[in-house]
């Protein structure tokens, strides 16, 4: 199955043509700790991942391997089979990994839809005149007002971003994220700080990723009722290496992971 490195280094699937992510014995160590352990993970095309684990499993860490932010000390990441375990965070943005960075990428002065028209704009590597062209400028704007229904932020799309609450915040971040078209998203935490109002919202927004988007998503998520309302399987991080990875069901009921979390909080 596996084919050797091409020229660009680009080595085929090893897990069939419909793994968008592959993770292979990823592992980081610094200073001789091994924070992230040979994690093997592969996420098949449209599907919902939770990863779980206390605080300081790794969880941060692995997608920091997995979004080129860290250089692993040992595996391999692939996207849809190309292998982009020394890919540039950008470089892994354009072939379709999506990562969330808290409200930093949100230009919370801007309107909402001012955001998701920069950001629309911004992949489709126009220049900044074509913002004087009307009909280029009708089509970024037809795509962003698609975003912006996608994620359930029409009602707010004439507010200034830095007015928005948490649970909406999250969702424009969510939108400019989809400004890119990503194959893969990676979500890490996305209900922290969110008020329990905006919970339900957030969570159909998250689900209609790949229920309707057919997107695949991972995501790390500590809050135990929306994992297991979303995930269609739950990955299991302790210690930096992966405890299990199987059906939210089988997941709950598997005695190591119980024995991992005795006393700990999920
Ligand atoms: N840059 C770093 N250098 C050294 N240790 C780190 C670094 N980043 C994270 N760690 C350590 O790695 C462990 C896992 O952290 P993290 O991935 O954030 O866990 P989680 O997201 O599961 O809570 C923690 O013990 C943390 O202190
Ligand atoms: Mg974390």
């Amino acid at each position: 199955m596996r084919r050797d490195a091409g020229a660009g280094g680009v080595a085929g699937p090893p897990t069939g043509p419909a793994t968008d992510l592959a993770i292979e014995a990823l592992s980081w160590r610094v200073g001789g700790v091994s924070i992230v352990d040979g994690v093997n993970l592969a996420l098949a095309s449209g599907e919902f991942v939770a990863v779980i684990g206390p605080n300081g499993a790794g969880k941060t860490s692995l997608f920091n391997l997995v979004s080129g932010l860290r250089r692993p000390t040992a595996g391999r990441v692939r996207l849809a089979g190309a292998d982009i375990t020394g890919l540039p965070v950008h470089r892994r943005a354009r072939l379709g990994l999506g990562r969330t960075f808290q409200s930093s990428s949100v230009f919370g002065s801007l309107r909402v839809d001012e955001n998701v028209r920069l950001a629309v704009q911004a992949h489709r590597g126009g220049s900044m005149r074509a913002w004087r062209r009307p009909a280029a400028d009708r089509g970024v704007a037809v795509a962003a007002d698609e975003i912006l229904a996608q994620v359930l932020l029409e009602a707010r799309s004439r507010d200034t971003a830095g007015a928005l609450s948490h649970g909406d915040k999250r969702k424009l971040e969510i939108a400019l994220l989809l400004a890119g078209s990503p194959r893969v998203l990676l979500l890490d935490e996305p209900m922290a700080g969110v008020s329990a109002g905006d919970v339900p919202a957030l969570v159909e927004v998250i689900r209609s990723l790949t229920r309707v988007h057919r997107r695949s998503v991972l995501m790390v998520e500590h809050h135990m009722d929306v994992v297991l309302d979303l995930a269609d399987r739950v990955a299991v991080m302790h210690h930096g290496a992966l405890l299990s990875c199987d059906t939210p069901a089988a997941v709950m009921a598997d005695r190591t992971v119980q024995e991992a979390y005795l006393g700990e909080e999920l």
